[in-house]
């Protein structure tokens, strides 16, 4: 069940170029999320921009009631979100959609990140450390600058391995490059995938020829976020069938081989 509150933010501050953190209390939202899910954000109490913006539910601290955000500044949006101080409130609705699977404990499992696509990652490798899970990392950026959440993951014991496309940081080159060096497909026993399109779907092939369970997390532009619009429809394959799904419903995360990528 999701809930529409006001939370204060108790924290903003940038972490990377156009990239800010931000601390919010919110315990009911904090209370009943999953690793994967989002919250719909008014960023602003003005007119515009009118629809609220998804974004990942980076961290929750349930005994303290505290929900973090972590997000890239795009476009009107997420400028406003980035200008609120600590004191002032922010809508959120959620939390929303439906997170990852989580494995087996002790599972050997990997986890890519590209870019922003660390924000839900952090959360969901919290998870993993509880279930005591061998986690490894890929974690990818443009460059050493724009790198994120490298230093939460290690801090959770997960094992880190870096690229960036710059070569200014850890191996030269995309996830996807760096996991097919690294990687031993025939000890994971699950993936965990969320980053740009082009990677989440070389990822989904490699996990397919690998015959290795993965999930990934889709972003689309969003309305509702409830499932009443549509304007977030996916193709999604089950069985040889094609069908419309929601991701603000039906997912955000869905099987990696079941989303029909073109
Ligand atoms: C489930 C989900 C979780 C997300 N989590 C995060 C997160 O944790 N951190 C984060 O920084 N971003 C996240 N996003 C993306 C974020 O919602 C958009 O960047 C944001 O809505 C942009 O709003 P804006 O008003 O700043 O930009 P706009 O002015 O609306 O758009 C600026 C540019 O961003 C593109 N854009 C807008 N919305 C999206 C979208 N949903 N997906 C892809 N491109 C978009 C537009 O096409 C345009 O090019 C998530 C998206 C989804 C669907
Ligand atoms: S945003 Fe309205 S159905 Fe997904």
């Amino acid at each position: 069940m999701s809930k529409v509150m006001d939370a204060k933010v108790l924290a903003v501050y940038p972490v990377a170029p156009e990239t800010y953190y931000m601390e919010l209390a919110a315990p009911d939202i904090a209370r009943l999320a999953v690793p994967g899910q989002f919250v719909h954000v008014r960023c602003s109490d003005a007119q515009e921009p009118l629809l609220r913006r998804p974004l990942s539910i980076h961290m929750v601290s349930r005994p303290q009631g505290v929900l973090a955000l972590l997000f890239r500044v795009v476009g009107k949006g997420t400028a406003l979100l980035a200008q609120r101080q600590p004191g002032d409130s922010v809508n959120l609705m959620g939390p929303l959609g439906r997170g990852f699977t989580l494995p087996l404990p002790g599972s050997k499992v990997a986890v890519a990140a590209g870019g922003i696509g660390a924000a839900p990652l952090v959360f969901l490798v919290q998870e993993l450390a509880n279930l005591k899970c061998q986690v490894t990392v890929y974690v990818g950026a443009r460059d050493k600058k724009n790198l994120l959440c490298d230093g939460q993951f290690a801090q959770l014991d997960a094992e880190v391995v870096i690229a960036t496309d710059d070569g200014s940081l850890g191996f030269k080159g995309t996830v996807p490059e760096l996991m097919r060096r690294h990687l031993d497909w025939r000890r994971t026993a699950m993936c965990y995938v969320c980053g740009p399109r082009a990677m989440m779907q070389e990822v989904s092939a490699m996990l397919s020829e690998a015959d290795v369970p993965g999930e990934v997390s889709l972003e689309e532009k969003m309305g509702c976020g409830v499932g009443a619009c549509l304007s977030c429809a996916v193709q999604i394959q089950h069985h040889g069938e094609i069908s419309t799904k929601r991701v603000c419903a039906d997912g955000p995360v869905f099987p990696s081989w079941q989303v029909v990528w073109e």
